[in-house]
């Protein structure tokens, strides 16, 4: 019971401290399109250097969605200084690994928007710790508890962009 009682609140804080992460993903997804990074570039291999999946107004909106989400979450914890730094960080580290994640699929011949499975699931996530170790030290097993929730979360939130007609995919 205590146990059980324990790990829900392990779920409900690594939730809300990665919830700039996961809405500046969301965010991207969702008001991303328009002019990519990359510019329409290819890379040496003669392929896309990230593809169309990695645009500016994505990247920007998700980044700036995460930022404000960390500052409202410094806000409630008295140090939005703080808030606001990590908030940056855990957003744009999310889609900084993002776009690592695009770029290793194109070198791999994957095209935008097929499936890498794993490295789908882990690219934003692992962004996010690199920039978000920065500012705070986060424990190795916070880590692996952060990856394994986030998998299941990515998932999820996937197949309801799915159902919802924004991706085209389920995955
Ligand atoms: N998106 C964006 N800018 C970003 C990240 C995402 O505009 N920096 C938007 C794009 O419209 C993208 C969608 O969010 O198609 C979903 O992101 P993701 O699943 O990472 O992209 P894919 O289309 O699957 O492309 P890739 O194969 O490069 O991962
Ligand atoms: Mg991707």
């Amino acid at each position: 019971m205590n146990t059980a009682i324990n790990v829900l609140v392990m779920i409900a804080y690594v939730i809300y401290f990665m919830l700039p992460a996961y809405l500046a993903n969301v965010s991207a997804l969702a008001f991303g399109g328009g002019s990519p990074v990359d510019f329409n570039r290819n890379f040496i291999d003669g392929r896309r250097i990230l593809g169309n999946g990695v645009t500016w107004r994505g990247t920007i909106t998700g980044t700036a969605i995460g930022t404000a989400i960390g500052f409202i979450q410094g806000f409630i914890s008295g140090d939005w200084g703080r808030g606001i730094l990590l908030g940056l960080c855990l957003g744009g580290g999310a889609l900084i690994g993002d776009a690592c994640g695009s770029f290793i699929k194109r070198r791999m011949k994957i095209e935008r928007g097929r499936p890498a499975p794993i490295l789908d699931q882990l690219d934003f996530v692992l962004g996010a710790i690199v920039f978000a170790s920065l500012v705070v030290v986060i424990p190795l097993d916070i880590i692996i508890f952060i990856i394994v929730i986030t998998i299941i979360l990515h998932l999820s939130t996937n197949i309801v962009a799915y159902l919802l007609g924004i991706k085209d995919v389920w995955y």
